[in-house]
């Protein structure tokens, strides 16, 4: 009986921690009390993708996208007026927060389900080729206005894709914003990523055998877990700030330990099996290429036994990149390299203080050691545009042959 009553009495507790956990991006945002739309985009290939506003009529708009097991909600972490979105928002930007196909929010199809393996059958290449173009245009449609882009890790690498196949939407990019950009992936220190990239093929092929398209998905057993064991006072702090650490790098100064199980109930989210295969593929090759298919395919899908690769230096929109040393997802070298090779640049930072690859979203002190700069190179560039229309409207109004004062 005393079992039962037990069991009973966790079980409620797991899952009304559990039911907690769920809140949807729009509520977080709610409770901070801004304001908040909900857009559903429609990608020219039939997925459906879930967009937050946080509206400001008269602002310029700022696109934000996440990287890899990823979400809006993971830009939302160190909160009201400091967090990345509510920072450009109440320095009177127009701030829109995108997820990519696959995630928790984005997660229909106008003809697949997502027991479909067709639902699953993308990579980063089609995020970039698709969700980007769909949202940006959606932006665009609804702002009349061009746009800032701010990606993190692969967020970073998507836009690339994206200048890439569609420089036409790329045009309508002021300027991009890279955090830990995730384009040359050869140095990544990251020790059980690196392992899992020497067998990537092996990994392809058992999640083929025992078709498994999905990676990392949301699952009630797996939140439950997570949740709970970080919620448990000192043992459950440690496990949950060390698993941190072992994923992004050590940086306790920069962790808000309250927020553990908040950081690690919405991390990681889910993604195909094909798009974390194709990173695997940029740590093992040093080029930035398309998804690898082996030979045969590569073949029929490119018409070369090589996937081909992007080309940077078609990229004509103005990136700056921010990168920091004690990040094992991005090495300073790879990072480096991405920035030597854009045509247009914007400066490169290295943020310091021991910031690891999560903290560019939820470092405790990311609102002064990137965020602050992030909005001083998006006001000069505005300031900049004003000076140069300002001389355009100058000059015509020079220009005006002189007869028309005469009368
Ligand atoms: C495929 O590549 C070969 C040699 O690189 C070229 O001659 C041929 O025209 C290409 N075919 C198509 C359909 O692009
Ligand atoms: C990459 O793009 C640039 C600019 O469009 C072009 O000059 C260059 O030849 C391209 N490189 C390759 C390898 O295609
Ligand atoms: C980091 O943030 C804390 C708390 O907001 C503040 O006391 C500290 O001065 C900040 N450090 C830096 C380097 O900005």
């Amino acid at each position: 009986m005393r079992t039962s009553c037990t069991l009973a009495i966790l079980i409620i507790y797991c899952l009304q921690n559990y039911a907690h956990a769920k809140l949807l991006p729009e509520d977080v945002i709610k409770e901070e009390n801004y304001p908040v739309e909900t857009h559903s985009i429609e990608t020219e290939d039939g997925y459906l993708l879930t967009v937050h506003r946080i509206p400001n009529e008269f602002g310029i708009p700022v696109y934000l996208q996440h990287g890899i097991l990823s979400s809006s909600l993971n830009w939302l972490g160190i909160g009201k007026r400091r967090s990345l979105p509510y920072y450009l928002w109440d320095h009177g930007f127009d701030v829109w927060i995108g997820n990519s196909r696959g995630n928790s929010y984005s997660k229909g199809h106008k003809s697949f389900k997502i027991t479909d393996p067709e639902f699953w059958d993308f990579s980063w290449h089609e995020v970039g080729k698709y969700d980007l173009p769909a949202i940006i245009s959606h932006i665009v449609d609804a702002t009349k206005q061009r746009i800032f882009y701010i990606g993190h890790s692969l967020g970073v690498t998507k836009f690339a894709v994206m200048a890439n196949q569609k420089p036409e939407v790329a045009k309508h990019v002021r300027a991009t914003i890279g955090l830990a950009p995730a384009v040359y992936e050869k140095n990544i220190k990251q020790p059980l990523v690196r392992a899992l990239s020497r067998f990537r093929k092996e990994f392809k092929s058992a999640a083929g055998f025992l078709r498994i398209h999905e990676f990392f998905g949301q699952n009630i057993i797996f939140d439950v877990m997570r949740k709970n064991i970080c919620a448990i006072p000192a043992l459950g702090t440690w496990a949950c700030s060390n698993f941190m650490f072992f994923l992004f790098g050590y940086s306790p100064k920069q962790l808000n330990y309250d927020l553990l199980p908040t950081y690690l109930s919405e991390f990681p989210d889910g993604t195909s099996v094909k798009l974390f295969v194709h990173w695997l593929q940029q740590m093992h090759t040093d080029n930035f290429e398309n998804f690898d298919y082996g030979r045969d395919m590569n073949l029929k899908m490119y018409n070369s036994s090589e996937p081909p690769r992007y080309n940077l230096t078609k990229i004509e929109t103005p990136i700056a990149v921010f990168y920091s040393d004690n990040d094992l997802i991005t090495d300073e070298k790879d990072t480096t390299r991405f920035y030597n090779e854009i045509p247009n640049k914007l400066g490169l930072y290295n943020v310091g203080h021991s910031f690891n690859h999560g903290d560019f979203l939820h470092g405790i002190n990311a609102t002064e050691l990137v965020y602050q700069k992030i909005l001083d190179i998006f006001l000069t560039i505005l300031i900049q545009e004003e000076e140069s229309e300002a001389k355009i409207v100058t000059q015509s109004i020079l220009d005006v042959p002189k007869y028309n004062f005469i009368n």
